[in-house]
């Protein structure tokens, strides 16, 4: 996972995207992004769960295997779901886990509340991937997805969460919608690349859920994300042709 410190350290950005199937992954990875996550997004986007709170480890288990067979070149992490890290020896069975699914490297929530855990994951040789900010899996406590690190105070503890996670040796950092000066200067404070999500330019990477950026989740657009393709309607179109023709024959 160097290599992603030393992208930093030239200035060359990080790009990630999700993946919870194989042809995605293979797509993803033929098109060259370097980091592509099972994130547990997968309940939002392909279960079709409320949030990401019901996601379960078997899904994570399922999603990791069918993506891990995708990909050559990308480094593949696996997102571990909530209620599967609730202490260190947890999180390191559940990395490993992962790891037999075929991820690379693995991904939970949490800053300095979460640091033991994070570093008996990295002393078993798994690498990881921190993420602060925003934390999904305590939207219904946050009562939504909001924007954190806009008062100084929150500014201060996040600040506090990304040194936490660098320290117990995190490879990188997720900051989920986070204020964009908060993430320029934790960008600037950590030696470990920071991959942002609706925080802003300053941050070393970015990182968008896959159905966002091609359109194929309609019912709900994060403000954050440029949608680059709109493939909903091509679906939508495709079906409604198909039925028509078919409708047409008989
Ligand atoms: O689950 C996920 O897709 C994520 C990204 C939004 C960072 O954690």
């Amino acid at each position: 996972m160097q290599q992603f410190r030393e992208m930093k350290q030239r200035g060359e950005r990080i790009t990630s995207l999700t993946a919870y199937d194989y042809p995605t992954a293979r797509l993803l990875d033929e098109s060259g992004i370097d980091i592509i996550l099972v994130g547990d997004s997968v309940g939002m986007v392909v279960l079709g769960y409320e949030d990401t709170t019901q996601v379960t480890l078997d899904e994570m288990l399922h999603h990791t295997r069918a993506a891990a067979r995708g990909v050559k070149r990308a480094v593949l992490v696996a997102d571990m779901p909530i209620h599967t890290y609730n202490t260190p020896e947890q999180a390191v069975a559940t990395a490993r886990a992962l790891v037999d699914a075929g991820a690379q490297a693995v991904k939970f929530e949490g800053g300095v509340t979460h640091a033991a855990h994070i570093e008996a994951v990295v002393d078993r040789g798994i690498p990881f991937m921190a993420h602060i900010g925003m934390l999904p899996q305590r939207v219904r406590e946050e009562g939504g997805y909001k924007l954190k690190g806009r008062t100084p105070s929150e500014a201060e503890a996040l600040m506090l969460d990304a040194k936490a996670v660098e320290a117990a040796g995190a490879f990188a950092v997720v900051l989920e919608i986070v204020a964009a000066e908060a993430a320029r200067q934790i960008s600037a404070a950590v030696q470990i690349p920071t991959i942002g999500i609706g925080s802003g330019p300053h941050c070393d990477g970015e990182i968008l859920v896959t159905h966002d950026l091609i359109g194929l989740f309609p019912w709900f657009k994060p403000k954050f994300v440029k949608q680059e393709a709109d493939v909903a309607t091509a679906i939508r179109g495709a079906a409604s042709a198909f039925i028509a023709r078919t409708r047409l024959n008989s």
